[in-house]
């Protein structure tokens, strides 16, 4: 039997999309009409977007909150706050606005709303840490509490990666030390597993895609979680390690969190093992330490007090520091251990004892790997350790015997033998697995409005002719005849002028001239044009057909396999390029093409749809100055600002 106490806490909680848009209900609810706005200098716009349903109940706006919630900045705020008659007040940011706003509530008794936009959690602890003179005084009283908060999933949209990695690593701290706790209990035990299972997933999702919304959603639910669990027990070493590293040594809090937490863990496992099973568990690792040091590497979290700027020399006294007064801590603390501690977070090492130091096994397989690996260049490290985590983990997945191992191999050997100065197999294998539209989506994430990229394929060829506007670039004058026209815009609507507009196409059987060398005639089908002032372009060709990817080679053969045809549907190339702009590569396709939801490379983008009209009408033939009846093909293209 396990005895406990457990004390709920008073704060309402809302948590939605657009949460923010209740703060007007939310006053009402607590009968508030003269509300403060608190924020940093920097979320100064963000708050006043946050509160914008409250109108004139906002009396006033104090946007001066900093770090480490100086006495003085409070009693200005608290100055303000009387001066205005404000009834409430509402912060809107993270750790140092809700510090501010708590501090404010102390001092004028006023009413406190709170919309986070980071994962501190301090929004649900009844603890308040101020600044006065260099020193740091932290205070604990259930009146801290905030009345509600809000959290709005959609204000954390705009976190950037770096700050909410760090931000989150701060929260997981607090569950981390929830779980061995002596003052722990059942709900605190609940929240803290939930929460590092829920940022174990949204996590990854966020460094892959900031914007994410399912992802953000989880991960400011797990924030809360965090924060309740800070709220409710004692924190350990963990905490004590990063109060002196910010309150003595002036580091950054949230990243400082994010280097100690896997050394302080892997520092308590030695005592409590089976308490934190639970975190290795989640995300997977021979220890809690070893899991959170990996789960932090792979997120591009700070690992190393040196690049956070701990001086070397600084390590002693911090030891001795954190150690000179006792707290609760799972194990006891000593000054040697915690500077040996130190040190290995200050070089950014694994935590003690838990870098491999046996043999290769099947379970440690990519770790020990891994660990070996000391890379001279960051981002090649970064490659390797993804690359051979998810290697091994695919094949602990197929289990393949020593044959389908060996096909493996093959496969990739004669994919290498197939490649020459004109043909780049292992590009085609990245394309019929979709992973070069995947890297293609990576780095063209355009603005609202701007038209898609996708691949650039092989057939591009460089000189092509510059042309006439209206020219043809059809040579043989074989095929259906089209005419292509748009316009260059930019993303609010307006022409641009001098783009280099580089088109090139199959002809009407499937083939590029360079496929077809002196069949078809050298550039057929492929021309350079440049728009005036009206942005406008066209063209003459043929209607282009679908065509197969080469699939004579390995690359074939594995579709074949895989019961997969090798045709792309029927479309247009263009690389794009203006001064100003982000040069756009993509196609526009014909969106009555057999192959259109099947493009063996997965081209397509719905945005890539023209419009491929057949003009019969006498009068249309005549206006459009060719012979006989032709294929209209229209698009606008809309292209991005340089970055
Ligand atoms: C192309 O559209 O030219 C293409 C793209 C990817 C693979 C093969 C061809
Ligand atoms: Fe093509």
């Amino acid at each position: 039997m396990t005895a406990f106490e457990y004390s709920p806490q008073p704060t309402r909680v809302v948590f939605g999309a657009d949460a923010a848009a209740a703060l007007p209900r939310e006053a009402e609810r607590l009968g508030l009409s003269r509300l403060l706005l608190l924020s940093t200098p920097g979320q100064s716009e963000l708050a006043r977007r946050a509160a914008r349903d409250l109108g004139s109940r906002v009396v006033g706006h104090f946007d001066e909150a900093v770090m480490h919630t100086p006495v003085t900045v409070s009693n200005q705020a608290a100055d303000q706050a009387r001066d205005l008659g404000a009834d409430a007040l509402v912060s809107v940011g993270g750790g140092s606005t809700t510090g501010l706003g708590k501090a404010v509530a102390r001092r004028t008794g006023l009413p406190h709303i709170v919309v986070p936009t980071t994962y501190a959690g301090s929004e649900m602890t009844p603890i308040l840490g101020e600044t006065e003179g260099g020193r740091k005084t932290t205070l604990r009283d259930a009146s801290l509490l905030p009345e509600t908060v809000i959290y709005d999933v959609g204000l954390t949209r705009s976190l950037p990666v770096g700050v909410t990695v760090a931000s989150a690593m701060n929260a997981m701290a607090h569950a981390v030390e929830a779980l061995y706790a002596a003052d722990r209990n059942p709900v605190t035990d609940m929240l803290a597993v939930d929460a590092i299972d829920r940022f174990s997933n949204a996590l990854p999702a966020l460094v892959g895609d900031p914007g994410n919304l399912d992802a953000r959603a989880d991960a400011l639910r797990a924030a809360w979680a965090c924060g309740i669990c800070l709220g409710q027990v004692s924190m350990g070493l963990h905490h004590k390690l990063c109060h002196v590293l910010g309150g003595t040594f002036g580091l950054p809090h949230a990243k400082t969190h994010a280097a100690i937490l896997p050394h302080a863990t892997a520092f308590n496992e030695q005592a409590v093992p089976e308490l934190l099973a639970p975190v290795a568990e989640i995300l997977g690792g021979a220890s809690a330490g070893a899991a959170l040091h990996e789960f932090g590497a792979r997120l591009g979290a700070p690992t190393a007090l040196r690049s956070l700027g701990l001086p070397k020399d600084a390590i002693v006294e911090a030891a001795r520091v954190a150690t000179e007064n006792a707290y609760a801590n799972p194990r006891g603390v000593d000054q040697d251990s915690i500077a040996g501690l130190l040190e290995r977070a200050w070089a950014g090492d694994p935590p003690a004892g838990t870098a491999e130091e046996g043999y290769f096994t099947e379970r440690n397989s990519a770790r020990i790997v891994t660990a070996r690996n000391e890379a001279t260049n960051v981002r090649l490290g970064q490659v390797m350790e993804a690359i051979t985590r998810h290697l091994h983990g695919a094949v602990k997945e197929i289990e393949p015997t020593q044959d389908e191992w060996m096909q493996a191999i093959q496969f990739l050997t004669k994919t290498g033998h197939a490649c020459n100065d004109w043909r780049q197999e292992f590009i085609l294998l990245s394309d019929v697995l979709g992973v070069s539209m995947l890297v293609d989506a990576i780095n063209n994430r355009k603005p609202t409005g701007a038209s898609e990229s996708t691949v650039l394929g092989p057939f591009h060829v460089d000189g092509a002719p510059e042309l006439e506007m209206g020219a043809d670039i059809c040579l043989d004058q074989k095929g259906e005849p089209m005419l292509v026209r748009g316009r260059i815009l930019d993303t609010a609507g307006k022409p641009v002028n001098g783009a280099k507009i580089d088109v090139w196409q199959a002809n009407d059987e499937g083939f590029y001239d360079v496929q077809q060398k002196g069949f078809q005639p050298e550039f057929n089908l492929r021309g350079v044009f440049r728009t005036g002032d009206d942005g406008q372009y066209w063209f003459r060709g043929v209607k282009p057909k679908n065509y197969p990817i080469p699939d004579d080679g390995p690359v074939g053969q594995l579709l074949k396999k895989l019961g997969r045809h090798p045709y792309r549907p029927a479309h247009l190339h263009y690389i794009i390029e203006a001064a100003g702009y982000e040069a756009l590569i993509t196609h526009i396709f014909d969106p009555d093409d057999p192959y259109i939801h099947s493009d063996a490379v997965f081209g397509v983008k719905e945005s890539l749809l023209a419009s491929f009209r057949l003009i019969e009408d006498a009068d249309a033939v005549e206006q459009s100055g060719l012979s006989g009846p032709f294929y209209l093909v229209e698009h606008d293209f809309v292209l991005a600002p340089t970055r």
